[in-house]
């Protein structure tokens, strides 16, 4: 059995990023990604600081934009546009949740998608679905560079999918089919999900729920990849949990990620890709 390691794996594609910035540099151009968060979210917050802190890293501009819970809709419009319209910006991502009286489905449709660094926008999810040059959700992207690392071509295998987000469950089916695996995509209303996993040469949980996955639902020598980020209560203790029962699932798993270090890590360093690649798109 290994473990994937995806803090390893998300450093090199960060120090990759980096160079290609740095060519991009030499010729004039700053790629610049701006992030927009509306509302307190002390999770969210977290994750737009980091992502500011990456991004400086790799050399690129960082534009942090924080709005108020109560901000209306229109404003928050407004301000996609100028940046759409903005030439020093070359990705936009507006963090998720947002508060419950905006349409987020809206709000990520106002973004050009070709600075849709996300892959959120209708555009790019039908691109996706048919084959064509797109943006890519991160999470997803993370996953499938993890794989190809790990297991070469997918070409043929049953790839199993946990979780029907359009975030993470459904985008990763859609990258696993370009790949050419056989795609189950199951959920919470799946008929004996135990058996549907079992047959999982690759099997993916983006579930968002606390160790729901035991080893028994794993197939012997399966590569296993967890995306789930479930804080739990140990012992008086806060920790993060996947969706898989690490422990049992590893004793039978021929490869899998943990968490914390395993599919987290390479979301951002996936983001940075999508930002570096909108620049160059961008810039002929
Ligand atoms: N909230 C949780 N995950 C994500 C993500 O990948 N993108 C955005 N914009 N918000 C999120």
């Amino acid at each position: 059995m290994s473990v994937i390691d995806g803090k390893a794996f998300a450093a090199d594609v960060r120090a990759r990023v980096a160079e290609g910035v740095a060519a991009v540099k030499a010729k004039g151009i700053t790629p610049g990604l701006a992030v927009v968060l509306v509302g307190e979210d002390p999770a969210s917050e977290v994750y737009v600081r980091n992502k500011g802190i990456q991004t400086r890293e790799a050399g690129m501009a960082s534009f942090e934009h924080k709005l108020d819970a109560t901000t209306p809709e229109a404003d928050l419009l407004a301000l996609i546009e100028k940046l759409n319209n903005d030439p020093a910006v070359h990705g936009i991502l507006v963090q998720l949740p947002l508060p419950g009286h905006m349409d987020a489905d809206k709000v990520i449709n106002t973004i050009n998608p070709a600075k849709d660094v996300d892959g959120f926008h209708i555009s790019n999810v039908g691109l996706l679905a048919t084959g064509q040059k797109s943006m890519v959700p991160c999470t997803p992207l993370g996953c499938l560079m993890m794989l190809r690392d790990k297991l070469g071509n997918l070409s043929g295998l049953n790839a199993v999918v946990v979780g029907r987000s359009n975030i993470v469950g459904k985008p990763m089916a859609q990258l696993l089919l370009g790949d050419s695996c056989t795609v189950t995509i199951a959920h919470s209303r799946t008929k004996d999900l135990a058996e549907v996993c079992r047959g999982a040469d690759i099997l993916v949980a983006a579930v968002g729920r606390p160790r729901m996955i035991p080893g028994d639902w794993v197939k012997p020598g399966a590569t296993v990849i967890d995306v789930g980020i479930n804080r739990i209560e140990d012992g008086g203790r806060t920790r993060l949990v996947g969706d898989v029962d690490y422990d049992s699932a590893a004793a039978v798993a021929g490869a899998i990620t943990p968490v914390p270090g395993g599919v987290g890590p390479m979301t951002i360093a996936c983001l940075l890709a999508n930002t570096l690649t909108a620049c160059c798109r961008a810039n002929g």
